[in-house]
């Protein structure tokens, strides 16, 4: 059995207030046991407080997208950790490939995000991957450790139970495009030692889970995958039928 299974739904842009809600009452219905799942979801900020009022008496968890790292003053659009931990929000997405690639987010400021937030009660949910042309210029394992050591800099230590490392291969978000077994393997692996020559043994026990074209039917492979402590899931965590699957596959390992 694996420690940790994490499903994160992350639904970028997509579900009203109202369609959001609707979806997390229906899946609290159908998933009566999670097993060893952790099940968080994160819906678009004007969503978040519906979401975890509606999740209020379970164990169902609350993530948001993103979040800045400065406490509160004038930065016009942007959400604070204590503004996220005030209405219940217990984990934040930082340094997304959204973030990274659409909006210009570099390491330096990732980095400020998840140091404000490591002091916060919100865990980190800390993205990170290669471009395809990466990848096929042999810098995988370059561009992963940078952006570990950039993205974690200054950072002494680390709580394995309040942080979580994404793994997503930009050329596989929302592509269709998986990256295969040994991708995620070799990925994984050198993420592993990376978090362990920063952190030691503490590095070792950080949770790492795969994102990018996650789906049911490719679920249980992927999950299999030693490494592998769950999936932050786009594109299928905002159906039911294929959320649910995703999960009751999950919780099993
Ligand atoms: P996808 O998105 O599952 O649609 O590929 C993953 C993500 O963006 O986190």
């Amino acid at each position: 059995m694996k420690s940790t299974c994490i499903v994160a739904g992350n639904w970028k842009m997509n579900k009203s207030n109202q369609d959001g809600k609707s979806f997390v009452s229906e899946i609290q219905k159908r998933i009566l046991d999670k097993g060893n799942a952790k099940v968080i979801f994160c819906p678009p900020f004007t969503s978040l407080f519906t979401i975890v009022d509606t999740l209020k008496s379970s164990d169902f968890s609350v993530g948001a997208q993103n979040v800045h790292n400065e406490l509160k003053g004038a930065y016009t659009g942007e959400i604070s950790v204590n503004m996220l931990n005030s209405i219940g929000v217990e984990y934040a997405i930082i340094g997304h490939s959204d973030r990274r690639h659409t909006f210009g987010e570099l390491d330096d400021f990732i980095n400020k995000k998840i140091i404000t937030t490591s002091k916060s009660n919100v865990i980190p949910i800390f993205c990170i991957g290669e471009t395809l042309d990466q990848r096929k210029s042999g810098l995988t394992g370059k561009i992963l450790k940078d952006q570990i050591e950039l993205g974690l800099k200054n950072i002494d230590n680390i709580n394995p139970e309040k942080f979580i490392l994404a793994y997503e291969p930009v050329w596989a978000i929302g592509t269709g495009e998986t990256a295969s077994t040994l991708q995620v393997e070799e990925a994984h692996l050198k993420i592993k030692t990376n978090l362990e020559t920063l952190f030691g043994s503490k590095g070792l026990d950080v949770p790492i889970i795969y994102g990018g074209s996650v789906n049911e039917k490719n679920a249980e492979s992927l999950i299999n995958i030693d490494g592998v402590n769950g999936f932050l899931i786009g594109g299928a965590s905002l159906e039911i039928d294929s959320f649910c699957n995703i999960v009751n596959i999950v919780k099993n390992f």
